[in-house]
Formats: C-alpha cells, sequence, structure tokens
C-alpha cells in the first residue's frame, strides 16, 4: 500500500475548516439614512491619529429590533435609531437623547432600549464636578418613551471612595436576561476624595426598574489609567471585565474588579503616560473586544499588542508586579479564550523579573511587520468567532504605547474555532468595524460603519490634519460562515473512519514516493461520505514539491465519475487545499448522493 504524504482531518466545525471567503462578507452600503449628522471620525489621545467614532449597534433579544446610537455632529446629543435587522433601513424616526456627549453603549429590548451615555448634571446640582464636566448616565427607553434615567457617577454614588466623572466615555455597556440587570463599566476620573485628579474605573450595576445596585461586584475605582475596557455579560455579577492599566499589563478582573494579583494577567504590555499601545481600540474602542460564546459560559478576548520583552520589577506596584518593554515596532493581533468568567484557558503571561520573554504564552493571530490596531471579536456559535482588526503594512511609530500612522493597507476578517485559526482572512479594502459586532439570529455577525475613504497617515482633526467630514449615511457588513455554522453538530457519518483509514494508510510505509502517476488514485476513504459532510480540511503535506487533485468520486455510479477538481498545491498552500475540499463538498452536497474523496499525486 501507498504510504501517504498527507493528513486527512476532520476540523471540530467541518465547513469552517476552509475558513471564510470573500462570499462571505456582505455589505449594506448607505443603508441606513441618519435623521442627523455624524462625524465619522475621532482623533485619538495623545496622536490625533484618526479612530473611527464609535455608533453602537444592539439585537433585541427576539432579533425584531436592531438600534444605532450616534454622537450628533455638534458633539451634544446622542440619536439613538432604530434598524430593520434585515434591510438595515431605518424604522421610524430616531429618539434624542439631548446632552449626552457620546455614545458609551447600547442594550436592545424587545420593547425599547438602554443606552449608556455621559452628559454635564443639571445646572446648580450640589457637588458636581467643575465646568460641566460630563458624569456617565444610563438611559432606559420604552417605545420611545423615556422610563428611566440613572447617573452612574457624581453625587450620591460611592461617595465615601470619592466622587467622580467621566469627560470621555470609555467603556461599555451590558444587559444580562437572567441576572435581570445591566452592567456599566466605565474610566471615571474623581474629583474628590483620595483619588481626586486621577483616574482609574468603575464598575456599576442598574436593576431593570432603573435603581443603582450598590451590589458587592459594583466598584468605584478598579484599574488605574484605564486606556481598555472589555466587558461582557453573565448569567450573575460579576460579569467578565478586562482592563488594560497604565502600570503594564492587561487584567481579567471579573473577580477583583481591580489590577492586583489576584486577578489573572492576559498579557504584558509596554505602557507610556497612561497608554498601553491602545489595545482595546483607545479612543472610541472598548466594545466588541470580549465576546461570549453562544449559548455557552466561555469567553474569547481579542486585543492589539507590541509584545513584551525584558522584564523589570515595577516597584511602584510592588513585588510580584513588572513591566516591560515593546518586541515589536507595530501591534500584532492577539487572542485569550477563558472556560468561564473567571478562568483563562492556558497560563497567566509572565511576572517573572529578569526573563527576556514576557509573551510566550500570547495566542497571535497576526506576527508581521504591519500595525494592526481596531481589534474586535465576535461569536458565530458555541465555538467559532470572527476576528477582526485594521492594517497598515508598512507603519511609522513615532510614539511609545500609542498607535502608529502610514497608509491604510485593508481590513482583516478571521475564522477563529475554538482559539485556533481556521483559513486565511478576508481582507476588504473598503468595510471598517465601527461599532458593536452582533451575532444575529440567522447566525451572521454584523456591524455598522461609514463608507468613506479611511486614512491612516495623518493626523484627524484641526491642526493641520486631515480635513473632517460628516455624513448623514450608514453602512452595515455582516460575515456569514454559511452551513459551517451548524456542521459540528450535524452527523458525520465517515469522518471517524476516514481518520482511521487514514492513520492506517500512513503508517503502513515509512517513506512516500517522490512521484505517483496521476492514473493510480490514492483512495483514502472506502467509507462513504453523506451528503450532510460539507467540508474536508488538509491539514499537513509533508512533500512540498508534491502535486495532487482532489477527486469526489460518486459511489452510485460504479464508473466513478469525478465531478471536480484538478488542483496543484504545494506544502504551504494548505489554504488553497482548503478552498477546493470546499469546492468538492459543495459539489456533494449539491448531488444528494454518498460520494468518496480521492486525492491524486502526480
Ligand atoms: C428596584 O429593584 C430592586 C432589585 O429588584 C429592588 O431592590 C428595589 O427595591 C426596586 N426599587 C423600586 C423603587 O422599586
Ligand atoms: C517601553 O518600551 C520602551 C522601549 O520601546 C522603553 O524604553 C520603556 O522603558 C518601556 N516602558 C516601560 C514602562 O517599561
Ligand atoms: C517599540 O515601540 C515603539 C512605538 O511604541 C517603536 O517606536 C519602537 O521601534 C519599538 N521597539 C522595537 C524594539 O520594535
Ligand atoms: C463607498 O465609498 C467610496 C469612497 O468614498 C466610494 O468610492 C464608493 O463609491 C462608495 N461605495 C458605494 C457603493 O457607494
Ligand atoms: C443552525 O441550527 C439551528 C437549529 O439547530 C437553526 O435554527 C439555525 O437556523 C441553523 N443555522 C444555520 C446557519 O444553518
Ligand atoms: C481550485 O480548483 C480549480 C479547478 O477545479 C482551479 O481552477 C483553482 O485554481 C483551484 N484553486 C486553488 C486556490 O488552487
Amino acid at each position: 500500500m501507498l504510504s501517504l504524504p498527507i493528513i486527512l482531518s476532520f476540523a471540530t466545525s467541518l465547513a469552517a475548516a476552509a475558513g471564510l471567503n470573500d462570499a462571505s462578507l456582505k455589505n449594506y452600503v448607505n443603508s441606513l439614512d441618519l435623521d442627523y449628522s455624524f462625524n465619522p471620525v475621532k482623533a485619538a489621545y495623545w496622536t490625533d491619529l484618526p479612530h473611527h467614532r464609535r455608533t453602537p449597534f444592539a439585537l433585541s433579544p427576539d432579533g425584531t429590533r436592531a438600534f444605532l446610537a450616534y454622537l450628533d455632529d455638534s458633539e451634544t446629543d446622542v440619536h439613538v435609531q432604530r434598524v430593520d435587522p434585515k434591510t438595515f433601513a431605518a424604522v421610524g424616526i430616531a429618539v434624542t437623547v439631548k446632552g449626552g456627549k457620546e455614545a458609551g453603549g447600547l442594550v436592545a429590548h424587545n420593547d425599547g432600549f438602554a443606552l449608556l451615555t455621559n452628559e454635564a448634571l443639571p445646572s446648580g446640582t450640589t457637588n458636581a464636578p467643575a465646568d460641566s464636566t460630563p458624569v456617565p448616565v444610563l438611559y432606559r427607553y420604552t417605545e420611545g418613551e423615556q422610563t428611566f434615567k440613572t447617573f452612574l457617577g457624581g453625587p450620591g454614588v460611592h461617595e465615601s471612595d470619592g466622587l467622580s466623572a467621566s469627560p470621555d466615555l470609555n467603556g461599555d455597556l451590558v444587559y444580562s436576561e437572567k441576572a435581570g440587570i445591566y452592567g456599566a463599566y466605565f474610566v471615571v476620573t474623581d474629583y474628590s476624595g483620595w483619588a481626586e485628579g486621577h483616574f482609574g474605573d468603575s464598575v456599576q450595576y442598574v436593576s431593570t426598574n432603573g435603581s443603582l445596585d450598590a451590589l458587592p461586584e459594583s466598584s468605584a475605582w478598579g484599574c488605574s489609567h484605564n486606556t481598555g475596557i472589555a466587558f461582557e455579560a453573565a448569567d450573575a455579577a460579576p460579569f467578565a471585565s478586562i482592563c488594560a492599566e497604565d502600570q503594564g499589563d492587561i487584567w481579567l478582573n471579573t473577580n477583583n474588579r481591580g489590577m492586583d494579583l489576584s486577578g489573572t494577567k492576559i498579557s504584558n504590555e509596554n505602557t507610556t503616560n497612561g497608554a498601553g499601545g491602545e489595545s482595546m481600540g483607545g479612543m472610541s474602542g472598548s466594545y466588541s473586544n470580549l465576546a461570549r460564546y453562544q449559548d455557552e459560559d466561555s469567553y474569547i478576548f481579542s486585543w492589539v499588542s507590541r509584545g513584551a520583552v525584558d522584564l523589570y520589577e515595577n516597584s511602584w506596584m510592588g513585588k510580584g508586579y513588572v513591566a516591560s518593554a515593546n518586541r515589536t515596532n507595530g501591534r500584532n493581533v492577539a487572542i485569550a479564550t477563558f472556560s468561564d468568567k473567571q478562568t483563562m484557558d492556558g497560563e497567566q503571561a509572565s511576572s517573572i523579573v529578569g526573563a527576556k520573554d514576557g509573551d510566550s504564552q500570547v495566542n497571535w493571530i497576526t506576527t508581521g511587520t504591519a500595525d494592526c490596531s481596531n481589534a474586535h471579536v465576535a461569536t458565530f456559535d458555541g465555538a467559532n468567532a470572527l476576528v477582526t482588526w485594521e492594517q497598515i503594512d508598512e507603519p511609522q511609530c513615532d510614539f511609545i504605547a500609542m498607535g502608529c500612522q502610514g497608509e491604510y493597507s485593508g481590513s482583516y476578517f478571521q475564522l477563529v474555532n475554538k482559539g485556533e485559526k481556521i483559513g486565511a482572512p478576508v481582507k476588504s479594502m473598503d468595510t471598517y468595524v465601527a461599532g458593536d459586532m452582533v451575532t444575529m439570529t440567522d447566525g451572521r455577525i454584523c456591524w455598522p460603519y461609514v463608507n468613506m475613504t479611511w486614512r491612516l497617515d495623518q493626523p484627524a482633526g484641526a491642526y493641520g490634519g486631515l480635513p473632517s467630514s460628516t455624513t448623514k449615511q450608514i453602512s452595515f457588513a455582516c460575515i456569514s460562515v454559511g452551513d459551517a455554522a451548524n456542521a459540528s453538530s450535524s452527523s458525520v457519518v465517515s469522518s471517524s473512519a476516514i481518520v482511521a483509514n487514514t492513520a492506517a494508510i500512513s503508517t503502513s510505509s515509512s517513506t512516500a514516493p517522490s512521484k505517483i502517476p496521476i492514473s493510480s488514485p490514492v483512495v483514502i476513504s472506502s467509507t462513504a461520505i453523506s451528503a450532510s459532510i460539507s467540508s474536508a480540511k488538509i491539514a499537513k503535506v509533508a512533500h512540498s514539491t508534491q502535486l495532487y487533485s482532489l477527486s469526489l468520486v460518486s459511489l452510485a455510479s460504479a464508473s466513478a465519475t469525478t465531478f471536480s477538481t484538478a488542483t496543484r498545491v504545494s506544502s504551504t498552500s494548505s489554504v488553497a487545499a482548503e478552498e477546493n475540499s470546499t469546492a468538492v463538498a459543495d459539489t456533494a452536497k449539491s448531488q444528494s448522493e454518498n460520494c468518496q474523496v480521492q486525492y491524486i499525486y502526480e
């Protein structure tokens, strides 16, 4: 028997094995007309480089109502527009939340929405912050009417720890149907008390009747100078939370809401001036960075990082804490997964003083020299997730621990299954992620953006940078894994048989012949492949020079009809092979009959 220089394997989710392709992305350009103008660009902290101004997007539990929130072009008043989740067109007119300074988080209900924004307290309020500095506030609207409004900072909120305001609303709002509470996690600056003049963060929970729940899981002051928040609902408080602080770490801090060693250290990050590389998007970020797998207790987190080398003791923090230098010039995309809201899969980041490597435990999605930014993640189902980012292939990174500039080279969309990359990412030059990535009822992941020419080569704004523009149209994009979403649960009658056969064949001889005549097909599987199988994945091609064709052979017709396909692949082009194995599988399905896969070597 011939030995096989390849191993045929089935990924957990079969069709997903092939990864995404251009057909997975669908755009609804300018589908949503706005009643008011919106400025799609927000200048970043420190560098003024352009960021997408966030437009929070949310879908009701029954799937019938979507909502989009956006800041008025005047930079005061937040508008919330109902959106048809099928066409992404407007339904009715916008609700205007007067005085709102930022659209900081949105939850959709079957009868309305809840909005997290920040606004100045009414003039004359005792113990209000100076200069009308805005304070975070949660609004609930039911069928277009305001049903409650609850301040989450300012007088009356955790007074013994000092009063807080949020000049920039960096944070997020989530809601747990099971727990019946809203949770908000946002950056604060204190204007009284021991932390006066400093920046930190706060978690606040609110009941469905609008009362601020002073739960023990709330916090007045957590991570210092937090420049990145990831927050996702759980079935009970505390909700899953992550912070990027200014002392060198990213923490899973669900349990402790702080930045101490009782949390779980996800990553070492080089920091300066309160920044940590805009790991969760920096200004206008902190959304869709942490996602819960559908109907599971597990989570996935995505961020960008320059890596970490040369750990040294952070004496300001004390024993057990380290700071680091960055390994790379540009930022790469990384993910971490969690089996539940407080348990990270794999090891924590190193805290060994003197260690050369501070990032060896990181699961990188990219590893190149490009600068990656604006990373986000959402989940399709219980195992598959979509990780996205933007790229500058030739970045200029002038500022330690901040963003880079350069020619925008595209947005990328990568399928990830249980923490592993599947296939190659899809690239788009004119699709951006600028608002929450939402899992729709049909299993697609959709998000809003503005169709515009996107530039990352100059600062934004008035000081000689990119000219500002406004729009009255929002576009949406959706990514679908199609049948892949359910493939893992479909009846894979022969997958184990195929794997077993493959193993049997590959171990039968230790040397692969350099050339096998194409007329001698090597039949890997003698087991019928049911039409429910949607894809096979070529995991490994052992010989770089081997060429093969992949054929699907009908068992029904004894003549062994070859439906498709003639493919040349090298060891490095497993992606190409995957694409074609998908084509084969699609043919199998369309034939609705039992078939057989043959790998033929030339
Ligand atoms: C609001 O709900 C909370 C939690 O269910 C309850 O403790 C509180 O008494 C309620 N407040 C009002 C005013 O009904
Ligand atoms: C960050 O990295 C730079 C090198 O790029 C280094 O000079 C600086 O000390 C690091 N910052 C910290 C807080 O360690
Ligand atoms: C560290 O990052 C800065 C930007 O934050 C960059 O200028 C520098 O080149 C990086 N260092 C290395 C070793 O790549
Ligand atoms: C999207 O925007 C780009 C750049 O402004 C423009 O060239 C293109 O025509 C727009 N696409 C559509 C479908 O409107
Ligand atoms: C996945 O299966 C569920 C029920 O098992 C079904 O409701 C859903 O439409 C399926 N999704 C896809 C993308 O096939
Ligand atoms: C897939 O197979 C077709 C022939 O069926 C071929 O034309 C195409 O180039 C192959 N694609 C790749 C990426 O190898």
